[in-house]
């Protein structure tokens, strides 16, 4: 064990490397990245769309597209290598100590049971219960994730219930075996801001009660602010910068952190109609081969060391970031901000 590994860490991903192929070569959604939660914390994972978030995720959940590659990279849970399972030890923990729930919940439940019959069935997968057990545990999960009359919503389709129920039921779902890790793939996006806000205070009950380990993959700001305890900012595939909810808000070094933090609306402090900032530029193509500061060309303080590859970088009395500026020049470009203001 090196001085690295976060002591007791639920999961623990270690220099993994994800590749796709595509017509034009492979492209490298995933690219040296590490991250590490805490039993009963939460992770976030930010960063504009295209980053790697999602895969990351999957590859976790042992769920990348058959023609993905892992040339590289560890994914440990509970010291274990993930990457060393075969399919049918994967999805023995899937659903069992690991879930996961996704943005969309029409493309995972399925339209032609009934939630009661598909709550059940995730129970019964993993452990020796009765059916009428298995109902039983169904419908505390409903009560657990506020769902109302679950009794009657067991004999549903899920074609009869509202987006936010679904998410609900999804949930309800992911828990039904108490996961030790929850990945959330941005599990609010589809959703309206009141129930979007219901949803994330569930996740919050349901950690407190449980003591699950939550990774959180999300674009709000607001969310992270609201949720997260510890949180990884990615950009092109990699992590850029790591650490708690309040270095990250308080004291982001990396550029693209500081230029996400200027893009948020902050209550009391942002003048109502005022412009919010914006990064310019898109993220790069993944194609090939990189190299240099992925961020380079984006970034207003780009110059010759950083076409040279970076690795996340320790700083004395920081966390880490992928940078090769000085720490103190890092620091005088940063917005004025703390985790509770962002809190929306
Ligand atoms: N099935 C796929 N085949 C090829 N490339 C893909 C596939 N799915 C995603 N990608 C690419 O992988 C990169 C990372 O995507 P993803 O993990 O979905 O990003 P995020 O979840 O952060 O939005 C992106 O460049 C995306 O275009
Ligand atoms: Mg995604």
């Amino acid at each position: 064990m090196n001085d690295t590994t976060t002591k007791d860490a639920v999961l623990e991903v270690k220099g993994l490397h994800v590749q796709l192929p595509t017509p034009d070569g492979p492209l490298g959604a995933v690219n040296d990245v590490a991250l590490s939660i805490a039993p009963g914390k939460t992770l976030c994972v930010v960063g504009e769309s295209g980053c790697g978030k999602s895969m990351t995720s999957l590859a976790i959940m042992g769920l990348l597209p058959r023609s993905a590659k892992v040339p590289q990279g560890r994914i440990e849970f509970h010291g274990d290598n993930l990457l060393d399972l075969n399919q049918s030890q994967l999805s023995d923990l899937r659903g069992d100590r690991i879930a996961m729930i996704f943005q969309e919940p029409m493309t995972s439940l399925n339209p032609v049971f009934t939630i009661g019959d598909q709550l059940s069935e995730v129970l019964r997968r993993h452990r020796k219960v009765s059916r009428k057990e298995a109902r039983a545990r169904a419908v505390e999960l409903l009560e657990l994730v506020g769902i109302s009359g679950a009794e009657r919503r067991l004999g549903q389709y899920p074609h009869q219930l509202s987006g936010g129920l679904r998410q609900r039921v999804m949930i309800a779902m992911a828990l039904m075996c108490e996961p030790e890790l929850l990945i959330a793939d941005e599990p609010t996006t589809a959703l309206d801001v009141t129930i979007q806000a219901q949803i994330l205070a569930l996740l919050k009950k349901i950690q407190t009660e449980l003591g699950t380990a939550i990774m959180l993959i999300t674009h709000d700001l607001g969310v992270v602010g609201r949720i997260a305890d510890t949180v990884a900012v990615m950009y092109a595939g990699q992590v850029v910068e790591t650490g708690t909810a309040e270095q990250i808000f308080s004291d982001p070094l990396h550029p693209y952190t500081q230029g996400l933090l200027r893009c948020i609306p902050i209550p009391g402090k942002t003048a109502r109609g005022a412009r919010l900032g914006t990064i310019k530029g898109v993220v790069p193509n993944l194609v090939g081969e990189q190299t240099g500061c992925r961020f380079y060309a984006r970034c207003e303080f780009a110059h010759d060391a950083c076409r040279a590859n970076v690795a996340l970088r320790e700083f004395e009395g920081a966390h880490p970031a992928r940078c090769v500026r000085d720490i103190s020049d890092m620091r005088t470009t940063q917005p004025d901000l703390s985790a509770s203001e962002v809190a929306s």
